[in-house]
């Protein structure tokens, strides 16, 4: 048999079948399940959209109670847990925190068999409702402020916004970054999801699987842009020229943070949709001049770069959402991960009900027979 041609970044090849989420990378269309990602956005709830990943249906009236009481209980951390999150080093990046954590977390889960899956469904409520009061214990604890205790009334979102900062969010607020964590759920094989799929093959445990996701999700070129461009933002604001800047940035071989994708060849649907949810914020809470000049950033790009197919991606707006609501600009991609953990799950339990272990191949471009010089005469 032939070894297949090289395609470096695997760029068009399948990994998997799956039914959880579909692109169409030229008209710009997201959907989870079926459903368009703009209904799910204006509609539904992050609960309800992370049943309807994992279990592939919407869930019943009771079905998202049940769920929603599970997730309410996850929320609690043992006193052990917490001092392992005060122990981290405060100066370190709150993806590191958040990686090292979810590791952590699994060391004190009792659950060992996870193709039962009864043991399944508690291990993905457990990550799903713990992950946001990891990330915000990390951060009351390196601000050296104490933990805000979990409220149970409060979605995911609002609650995650409370623990983070101490006072209980707006409607508006809690409803902005409810939509938010919806857009971000999942997206089909990007490379946390494959790295979930590629650790989950080898039946580890999914507090590893999500660990492992959160690693690949910290990369400037995946979840980490969204908080280098609110760096770029800022250090382009001042400068007279954005097409200069832009210039400059590309003769220089570098990227321009926040647009790309290797799928879409048109502006992100989910970039349309923040922001909507930007121009919400603002009506109600005042405008961020850094806004007008992400808007002035893409018109430049999208003259410069657009035949090439470079429009803004979800990254791009998401940074001016969070960054309005409060939320310090290193914890923007651990949003993005409270978000991604459904997808990451619903993905693992895919794998899981047809799993074949990931070891592809590779095409040697090393030496032969060489001859082996003792050390003494190199
Ligand atoms: N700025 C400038 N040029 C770009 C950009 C960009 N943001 N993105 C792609 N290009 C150019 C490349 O320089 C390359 O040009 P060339 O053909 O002349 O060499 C061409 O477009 C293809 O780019 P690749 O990097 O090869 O495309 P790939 O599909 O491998 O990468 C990626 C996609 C990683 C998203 C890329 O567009 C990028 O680095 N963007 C900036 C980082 C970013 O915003 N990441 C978030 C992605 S969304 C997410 O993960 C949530």
């Amino acid at each position: 048999m032939t070894t297949p041609a090289l395609v470096p970044g695997l760029a068009g090849i399948p990994a998997a079948e799956s039914a959880i989420s579909y692109i169409d990378g030229k008209k710009g269309l997201l959907s989870y399940r079926g459903f368009p990602i703009e209904l799910l956005a204006e509609q539904s709830s992050f609960e309800e959209v992370a049943w309807l990943l994992l279990y592939g249906e919407l869930p019943t009236r009771d079905e998202l109670e049940s769920f929603q009481n599970a997730l309410v209980e996850a929320r609690t951390l043992s006193a052990r847990m917490l001092d392992v999150l005060r122990s981290l080093p405060g100066k370190g990046h709150p993806m590191n925190a958040l990686q090292a954590s979810m590791a952590a977390l699994g060391m004190f889960s009792r659950s060992r068999e996870y193709r039962d899956p009864k043991q399944q469904d508690e291990a993905i409520v457990r990550i799903l409702g713990a992950t946001p009061v990891l990330i915000a214990a990390f951060e009351r604890f390196r601000s050296g402020e104490d933990l805000c205790e979990p409220k149970p009334e409060l979605s995911t979102a609002a609650n995650f916004l409370w623990m983070l900062t101490g006072s209980e969010p707006d409607a508006l607020s809690a409803r902005v970054l409810d939509a938010a964590l919806i857009l971000h759920a999942d997206h089909t094989m990007n490379a946390s999801t494959f790295t979930a799929r590629v650790v989950g093959s080898t039946e580890a445990d999914p507090f590893t699987v999500t660990a492992s996701a959160i690693g690949s999700l910290t990369g400037p070129l995946h979840g980490g842009a969204n908080e280098r461009v609110l760096t770029m933002l800022e250090e382009i604001q001042g400068d007279e020229d954005v097409g200069e800047w832009i210039e400059a940035r590309l003769a220089a071989k570098r990227k321009i943070m926040g647009f790309g994708h290797r799928v879409y060849s048109v502006k992100d649907p989910r970039a349309v949709i923040l922001q909507g949810l930007c121009a919400q914020l603002f009506e109600e809470q005042g405008r961020t001049p850094l806004y007008d000049l992400a808007v002035q950033l893409e018109e430049v790009m999208v003259k410069r770069l657009g035949d090439k197919g470079i429009y803004p991606n979800v990254d791009f707006y998401s940074g001016i959402v969070y960054s309005k609501l409060g939320i310090p600009t290193d914890t923007f991609t651990p949003i993005f991960a409270i978000a991604r953990v459904a997808g990451w799950l619903a993905h693992w339990r895919e794998q899981m009900a047809d799993n074949k272990i990931f070891r592809p191949t590779q095409i040697y471009v090393g030496k032969h027979d060489q001859s082996y010089v003792p050390i003494a005469k190199r």
